[in-house]
């Protein structure tokens, strides 16, 4: 019996030697130690054992139960400790590995240039004014001098939405809607997006953007303008650019002027980009026609005032050097990564 015993110790310690997981750990134990285990049945004859030898037999077999337990629990530590060095290695960081490059997208040139004009503008104390893309005829039109018929009213057509409702050609609608919401003295830029029917081809689309500006104050003079649209051309194009102000005709203003900037290809000299003429148009600007400042209840006997209006789309052209005004709106990733 005590041989017996002891070899179902060794085969035990065997077993356990050799098992790789803990489930087939656990079936060693419920094999050896549990209810249907032979080690269990060996206690349960012990009624057919000689009295003297009972209590011999049943210490051995708890002292080898003892041992097998210890074995088990021995290999169970061993099992869980290479199962947690296995999933450390797993989950070992290379922090030496480049991260995953975050992609962080770029302001559009359009964008670009609405911010930095901005900037000049709030630097010189205007505020920003804004007004609807829709828009009614009197707002477009009306009170900025175009009476119906008017024959500037041609190089402005848009789409109408009614006879007396339609998008917008210009911004200087919003000049209006300011100076009937505010007392002078006044100064704002009003940023925005503007329609017109025209065909689609390098320099053209029907919606663009542009940026209007008014100033509204005693004693306002043609001189205030120049200066105003000087340090807004140099510090959009550099220093070393000329600004040349052409008379030219807008209903509402009176004076009113083009103003052009010298070719930074060329230098002023003439070439492809300028067409020969050493400068670049980029904006309409004149002194506020009092019949616009007095439909908009204004005083123009107290009251004097400059507006222009520039092209945002052009601005941008000559300043990236961008040849055709599609690019802006194709959404070509080469195209826009370059700003
Ligand atoms: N609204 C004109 C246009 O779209 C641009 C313009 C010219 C605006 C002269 C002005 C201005 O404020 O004074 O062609």
């Amino acid at each position: 019996m005590e041989d017996k015993i002891k070899a179902i110790q060794e085969e035990a310690i065997a077993k356990i030697g050799s098992v790789s997981n803990l489930d087939d750990l656990e079936g060693v134990r419920v094999d050896y130690l549990g209810k249907k285990g032979d080690l269990t049945k060996i206690l349960r004859g012990m009624g057919s054992l000689e009295p003297e030898m009972r209590p011999v037999i049943g210490g051995l077999v708890n002292k080898v139960k003892g041992e097998i337990n210890k074995a088990i629990s021995q290999k169970e530590s061993q099992l869980k400790e290479a199962a947690k060095k296995e999933r450390l290695k797993m989950e070992t960081i290379d922090v030496t590995l480049p991260g995953n490059e975050l992609k962080v997208g770029k302001k559009h040139p359009l964008t670009l240039v609405f911010d930095e004009i901005k900037d000049i503008f709030l630097g010189l104390g205007f505020t920003i004014a804004e007004g609807p893309e829709i828009e009614t005829d009197y707002y477009n039109f009306e009170a900025l001098n175009f009476p119906d018929n008017h024959p500037a009213r041609d190089m402005q057509d848009t789409f109408y939405i009614t006879e007396n409702t339609l998008l917008r050609t210009h911004t200087s609608s919003v000049q209006i809607r300011t100076m009937e919401g505010q007392e002078p003295p006044i100064r704002v830029i009003a940023p925005g997006r503007v329609y017109r029917s025209d065909d689609i081809d390098a320099t053209h689309t029907p919606v663009f953007h542009q940026i209007e500006g008014l100033m509204v104050d005693k004693d306002i003079s043609f001189a205030n303008l120049k200066g105003v649209l000087i340090k807004l051309i140099k510090e959009l194009f550099g220093d070393d650019r000329e600004v040349r102000f052409r008379p030219s005709y807008f209903p509402f203003t009176e004076p009113s002027a083009e103003v052009d900037v010298s070719c930074a290809a060329c230098d002023g000299d003439g070439c492809r980009v300028c067409s020969g003429t050493g400068w670049l148009e980029i904006l309409g600007a004149g002194m506020v026609h009092p019949n616009v400042l007095e439909m908009s209840g204004v005083d123009s006997e107290e009251w004097s005032g400059f507006a222009f209006g520039m092209g945002v789309e052009r601005i941008a052209m000559l300043k990236y050097g961008i040849d055709d005004i599609r690019l802006l709106y194709n959404n070509d990733l080469r195209f826009l990564k370059q700003f």
